[in-house]
């Protein structure tokens, strides 16, 4: 500790600034000398650290004294290409969302039946204010600040921790008692009085306006150059943690506690509720104080309190079962509706859209809207040139709500839904229980090319830098991509990429260089990428889970073309696939263009098999039936934890049935297992095999 704190360097004069920098600039470069050249560090970490944040406040005073030759710009200057990858320990996960009342109730009486709770046992619930800013993942060691990251696709982020070190709420240090790993997770924000000062600043230099502090906070923090973040009063709440070496807390609420003491900010909002009537009553008080708080919130958090009831709930794919996020109602506007035009999506869905009059809604600028399928044009009537009233909310698409019946120019006309694909003119056909029109066109639909080679690329499958929609589209336009397997093909392409107008060799060898690093891809991430309908990430992740390895997949889908053979019932026995998720699969491998690109994408790619979680389990990989009524634990409750141990739960006992978990009334399936001879124990056997 410092016993004298240096004055605000807003308040020195020029002179002494600039001496003081200068100062500070040859200190911190003698100390990266001995850092990084001599291996000898002369001050500690935090030292150092304290040093370095002063010198950023007087450039961020005094933008003079950031010169090309400062310490700030060689130290936080990341690599041209952009930020380091960081692979999270555990992943950062997002939040179920309700948007009422009825969907809260729902929420806990869900917990409570998945906990077997009596209706008169304690439920308590931490009402937390949902921050609108940007997740970030803190790393500390031994007590100090070693790493930051972004959420990434949640599983990988990018290492931002110079630009993190900017920020006065991160602690460099934790105070007092904290296990050797911490991981703080939180959320980075910008408080609205200083996004108002920013944007003025901004327009009087003629630089970018942004549009809300979300927007502003994300690019403070994604700058390469770390002066400028240190320039933008970034804050933070801390909320969750991830990698954890010790137990710190028994509920959520004294977690929050103990990271107030290690020297976080935790939102002074947050609140115990004992039931719905409380959380109704906080949703109320805390909507009435949005506009009056100085940081931007889009809903409450809701979290169960005791850290044992959330280690039982666990996670329903990517969302945890024991939170959920109660929004706020969608921003509305009004506008004109210019015209309505068709897009076509990668499944050949006919899906019209709204072209509007830009108008602001929620501090973004919406052009486009959604009006989902023709049933609901129809249904709400309407037609270009009306006056409609829009909707959004958080990150969804703005959505056309009505038109206004009163201010319909007289000729305006009804909307006549095309029954032929606007970009490919093949039929457009509409299922009898289906509200989606789809074009027929298959793969000589370039739209329908175009969207399934996006999705491909898009972050939660391939995820390669430098290959966005805009140029996807452009390449496939030039013929150099008709389908993904194009992609790992495009190397030989260099030449056409070369002379792309406004390609140089830099930034073909970058995207080249970002194509080859994803030759190395897991197979649920394949799996997902190859965009067969209703194959979202959780049922590509299930499917991994169950075949292990391309190969295998192909093989079973192969045999279950057979509406009879075994390979079909298991893939309908996997629980979470249903008839018509099946049907999808098999109708994408029956095709033989797709099988070609299947094909080709092996002989290119290293799939990776599938991992098994928690692989010393002794559970790993086995596949579990269960029957009868379980006593101590609910049907879902028993699911999830065999699911996090990394077996497989099925509904019917075959011989690729490893265990059966058998409760009192198990009838035919019990008796079949013991035909077979398959393993199968009681409850009891059961919660010792979990628990051990
Ligand atoms: S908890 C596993 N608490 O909301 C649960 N998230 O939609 C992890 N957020 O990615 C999140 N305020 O960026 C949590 N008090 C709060 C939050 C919060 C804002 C954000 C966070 C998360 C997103 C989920």
């Amino acid at each position: 500790m410092t016993d004298t704190t240096p004055p605000d360097p807003e308040t020195l004069s020029p002179a002494d600034a600039g001496a003081e920098h200068a100062r500070l600039a040859d200190e911190i470069r003698a100390h990266n000398v001995s850092y990084h050249q001599e291996d000898a560090p002369l001050v500690s970490d935090a030292e150092y650290d304290t040093l370095f944040r002063r010198l950023l406040a007087l450039e961020a005073a005094h933008p003079d004294l950031a010169t090309e030759d400062s310490p700030s710009r060689a130290i936080g200057a990341a690599p041209a290409q952009g930020f380091a990858k960081v692979r999270h320990t555990v992943p950062m996960l997002s939040l179920g969302n309700a948007f009422g009342d009825e969907d809260v109730g729902e929420f806990l009486a869900r917990i409570r039946r998945f906990l077997s709770l009596e209706t008169d046992d304690p439920l308590d619930i931490v009402a937390e204010p949902k921050i609108d800013g940007l997740s970030v993942s803190l790393r500390y060691e031994n007590g100090k600040f070693v790493r930051g990251a972004t959420r990434g696709d949640g599983n990988e982020g990018e290492d931002i921790t110079a630009n993190l070190r900017t920020i006065g709420d991160i602690p460099d240090t934790l105070s007092g008692n904290a296990p050797e790993i911490v991981e703080i997770r939180g959320e980075v924000y910008l408080p609205r009085s200083a996004f108002r000062a920013l944007n003025e600043n901004q327009e009087s230099e003629g630089a970018k306006i942004f549009a809300n502090p979300r927007n502003a906070a994300a690019g403070s923090l994604r700058q390469l150059d770390t002066a400028v973040t240190a320039k933008r009063p970034l804050r933070i709440f801390a909320y969750t943690w991830g990698d954890m070496s010790a137990d710190v807390a028994e509920t959520q609420m004294g977690f929050l506690e103990r990271v107030a003491a290690w020297g976080f900010q935790i939102n002074p909002l947050s609140r115990i509720c004992a039931g719905l009537d409380e959380i109704l009553e906080n949703y109320a008080s805390i909507s009435a104080q949005r506009p009056t708080l100085d940081y931007d919130i889009d809903g409450i958090v809701y979290k169960v309190n005791r850290l044992d009831f959330q280690q039982r709930l666990g996670f329903v794919s990517r969302a945890p079962r024991w939170a959920i996020a109660h929004k706020f109602p969608a921003e509305r506007a009004t506008t004109i509706l210019r015209e309505i035009d068709i897009q076509v999506g990668r499944t050949g869905a006919l899906t019209p859209v709204a072209r509007l009059e830009p108008v602001t809604v929620g501090g973004v600028v919406v052009s486009n809207a959604t009006l989902h399928n023709e049933d609901e044009i129809n249904r709400k009537d309407v037609r270009a040139g009306d006056t409609v009233v829009i909707q959004r909310a958080g990150d969804v698409i703005p959505q056309v709500v009505h038109a206004i019946a009163e201010k319909r120019p007289k000729d305006a006309k009804a909307f006549v839904f095309p029954e032929r694909c606007p970009v490919c003119d093949s039929e457009a056909v509409r299922d009898e229980d289906e509200a989606v029109r789809r074009c027929t066109g298959g793969l000589i639909c370039p739209a329908q090319a175009v969207e399934r080679l996006k999705h491909f690329v898009s972050r939660n499958a391939f995820d390669i830098e430098g290959l966005g929609a805009k140029n996807v589209t452009a390449l496939h336009a030039d013929s150099l991509l008709a389908n993904p397997a194009d992609i790992f093909r495009l190397a030989t392409h260099k030449a056409a990429l070369l002379e792309r107008e406004g390609w140089g060799e830099q930034s073909v060898d970058n995207l080249l260089r970002a194509i080859e690093e994803r030759r190395n891809v897991s197979l649920d991430r394949f799996i997902y990428a190859l965009g067969i309908r209703q194959v979202g990430q959780a049922t590509a992740r299930l499917l991994a889970r169950t075949y292990g390895s391309l190969s295998d997949w192909r093989a079973a889908m192969a045999a279950a073309q057979d509406p009879e053979g075994d390979a079909y019932a298991d893939l309908l026995n996997i629980d979470g696939i249903g008839e018509s998720v099946a049907n999808d699969l098999l109708a994408f491998v029956h095709e033989e263009h797709n099988r070609q690109v299947l094909d080709d994408l092996d002989a290119l790619l290293d799939i990776q098999p599938f991992e098994q979680p928690e692989s010393d389990s002794e559970l790993a990989g086995k596949t579990i039936v269960f029957t009868g009524t379980l006593e101590k634990m609910t049907r879902s409750e028993a699911k999830s934890r065999a699911e996090a141990m990394g077996a497989k739960v099925s509904g019917s006992v075959s011989a690729k049935t490893d265990l059966v978990v058998a409760g009192p009334g198990a009838g035919s399936k019990a008796k079949k297992a013991a035909e077979l001879g398959i393993r199968t124990v009681d409850e009891d056997g059961w919660i010792e095999m979990v628990s051990g």
